[in-house]
């Protein structure tokens, strides 16, 4: 499969999305606080849809659109949202969501930062709603330089050389260009524990958002790559946290999310 995310598609549900769940939830619950018009919400970029499924428990008498250009991802969530009629699934690239398709809102989570053009991305996204419906995005910015995986850098920078610039801050300051508000923008923490730091590390590369690396560089590279972030990985062992509710490993980090709520000032 030459997509990355095709090709991780059902190690993605099973690893990432339990860690990922808090984060989402957070996500759905901000959507849900805001006053929503009538019509249905989008979701771009929904992978295996568990935002998606957690918006049709908080709000069941709203249509979603689901969007995402990866067929595995959407075979996923159609599985999973199978015999609910009010549930659209669509193919296609996140920043393509057609025009006026959602009314009341839209819900778009840790895909931003994979767009080659974010700001693009968000500005169709706004053309899909209402004028003023909400517009939530879930994404992971730049990581503290001194974190588990604000170490991944320095260790795919050192052998594989430059990796992509930061693309937030140009984003925010564009925002008010293309006629979106920001009325919200927090840090959304939440622990997440892994098997071992060697498991933390394969995760990313065979389930997850470091496939697309080990794609572009030889295989003795992405080795190179994982001995250095294990070197120095920052993720701390915590013994007490499994089997306290959490089985998903001992090793623990608290990646920070960001989560944006804007409004379209425009028509629509
Ligand atoms: C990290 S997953 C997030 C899935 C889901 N929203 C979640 O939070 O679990 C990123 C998703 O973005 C999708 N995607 C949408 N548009 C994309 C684009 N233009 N380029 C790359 N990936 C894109 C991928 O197919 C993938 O399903």
């Amino acid at each position: 499969m030459k997509d990355p995310w095709s090709a991780v598609a059902p190690g993605y549900l099973e690893h990432w999305v339990p860690r990922f769940r808090p984060f989402l939830l957070e996500a759905v619950d901000a959507l849900a606080a805001r006053p929503l018009g009538p019509g249905p919400l989008a979701v771009p970029g929904c992978g295996p849809g568990e935002e998606v499924l957690a918006l049709r428990r908080r709000l069941p008498d709203r249509e979603v659109v689901a969007m995402d250009p990866s067929r595995p991802m959407l075979e996923l969530l159609r599985a999973r949202v199978a015999g609910d009629p009010r549930v659209r699934v669509v193919e296609g690239a996140a920043e393509d969501l057609p025009a006026h398709v959602a009314g009341a809102g839209a819900l778009s989570c840790f895909t931003l930062q994979l767009l080659e053009r974010p700001l693009d991305a968000l500005t169709a996204w706004a053309r899909a709603l209402a004028p003023g419906a909400p517009l939530v995005v879930l994404f992971w910015p730049r990581q503290p330089p001194d974190s588990a995986w604000g170490r991944l850098r320095p260790a795919i920078e050192a052998e594989a050389g430059a990796w992509r610039d930061d693309w937030e801050p140009g984003t925010r300051a564009g925002l008010g260009g293309r006629g979106l508000a920001l009325i919200d923008d927090r840090p959304v923490r939440a622990p997440m524990r892994h098997p071992s730091p060697e498991a933390a590390w394969d995760r990313l590369v065979d389930a997850g958002s470091l496939q697309g690396l080990a794609r572009r560089v030889a295989p003795d590279v992405l080795a190179r790559c994982r001995a250095r972030w294990l070197a120095d990985h920052r993720l701390t062992l915590d013994p007490a946290g499994a089997g306290a509710g959490d089985d998903h490993g001992s090793w623990v980090h608290t990646p920070e999310a960001r989560l944006w709520v804007l409004r379209s000032e425009g028509s629509g």
